[in-house]
């Protein structure tokens, strides 16, 4: 898109969020499906066009710490983290302010609010032109592979959304890593931030999210998924399966997240490459292993829930 498109499809998208419409747009990490966040109507479209659970809350996108703190309290801990990554790919947990105004939805009934600030040039560009909140999940079906391309998001949605902004591929490729701070610091999702940089600016470790009890149902065990059998730890395919690679030396890999190895490169690879390989419908996608510190941890996060167990079409 030329310029001068772009900065018609801004004005576009946020005419139509303005007027409570769905308007898919890119931001650094994946791309998000959003509505006014203070608008009920608007909100609801979005969990019927994903799917979605009406008791997974959104994340509120907002231009900056200031507007942030119109919709949630933010005590020391989140203004440290708010100054050292806003605007960036991390995504605060905090009670919710006074007379913030969100949709119930929004927070799906709950005393605290996700907030994020991102950097991406078209979302920055999209929230100043609205001024609204926006609430805004990834931009695909809900439980299955994030969409961190335009053409990803027609395919899963279709008419279902009124505007796609394209503002190309992302370029994280991996969510926003989420803390909760209603009380001491929680890691409830691994993302585009690695933890040991939170971790070095909270100077305390993140305390991992409690297993079983849904804070965050990025956190549901059955997510990220694709039609095809996940298997991970791969050393090779076996019948039927493609094979998804990572590092060097894998002759028989359909695809490499990245041959030299680099875990930014994988990241802003991996849910394409899921997308792709599961269009090819094989009987099942073999991973071979990807190494556990920085975005590792976010990467295999992804692929252990889109390899778990499925309970059935509604939880995904
Ligand atoms: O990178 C991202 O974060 C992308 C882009 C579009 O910003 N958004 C995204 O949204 O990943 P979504 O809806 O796919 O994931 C948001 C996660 C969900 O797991 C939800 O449960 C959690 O945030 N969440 C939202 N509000 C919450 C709250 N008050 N407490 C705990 N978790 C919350
Ligand atoms: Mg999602």
């Amino acid at each position: 898109m030329t310029g001068d498109g772009l900065s018609g499809a801004i004005a576009k998208a946020a005419q139509i969020l303005i007027e409570g419409g769905l308007v898919a747009f890119p931001t650094e990490t994946v791309y998000g499906l959003g509505a006014d966040a203070r608008n009920g109507r608007a909100v609801a479209r979005i969990f019927e066009a994903k799917g979605r659970p009406r008791f997974n809350p959104l994340i509120v996108h907002v231009a900056n710490l200031d507007a942030a703190r119109h919709y949630g309290q933010f005590g020391a801990v989140a203004e440290r983290l708010a100054a050292r990554f806003w605007p960036g790919p991390l995504t605060l947990v905090v009670p919710l302010a006074p007379h913030a105004s969100l949709s119930d939805l929004v927070t799906a009934g709950l005393e605290t609010v996700a907030l994020r600030v991102p950097s991406h040039p078209v979302a920055r560009a999209i929230l100043s032109a609205a001024k609204l909140p926006i609430a805004a999940p990834s931009a695909n079906v809900s439980g299955r592979i994030s969409a961190t391309a335009a053409e990803h998001v027609r395919d899963d949605f279709g008419d279902a959304v009124d505007f796609i902004v394209d503002g190309g591929p992302t370029e994280t490729g991996l969510e926003s890593t989420i803390v909760s701070l209603s009380r001491e610091p929680i890691l409830l999702r691994a993302g585009a931030i690695p933890r040991e940089a939170i971790e070095s600016a909270l100077r305390q470790p993140l305390i991992a999210a409690a297993k079983g009890q849904i804070q965050s149902p990025g956190q549901l065990e059955s997510h990220y998924a694709p039609r095809a059998r996940l298997r991970l730890n791969a050393i090779s395919a076996r019948d039927g399966e493609l094979l998804l690679a990572f590092g060097g030396g894998w002759r028989d890999a359909a695809l490499n997240l990245s041959g030299s190895g680099d875990l930014r490169e994988a990241a802003a690879n991996l849910f394409a490459y899921m997308r792709a390989l599961d269009s090819r419908s094989p009987a099942g996608i073999a991973v071979t292993a990807i190494p556990e510190t920085g975005l590792g941890e976010a990467i295999n996060d992804r692929l252990r829930r889109a390899a778990a167990p499925r309970m059935g079409e509604n939880w995904r």
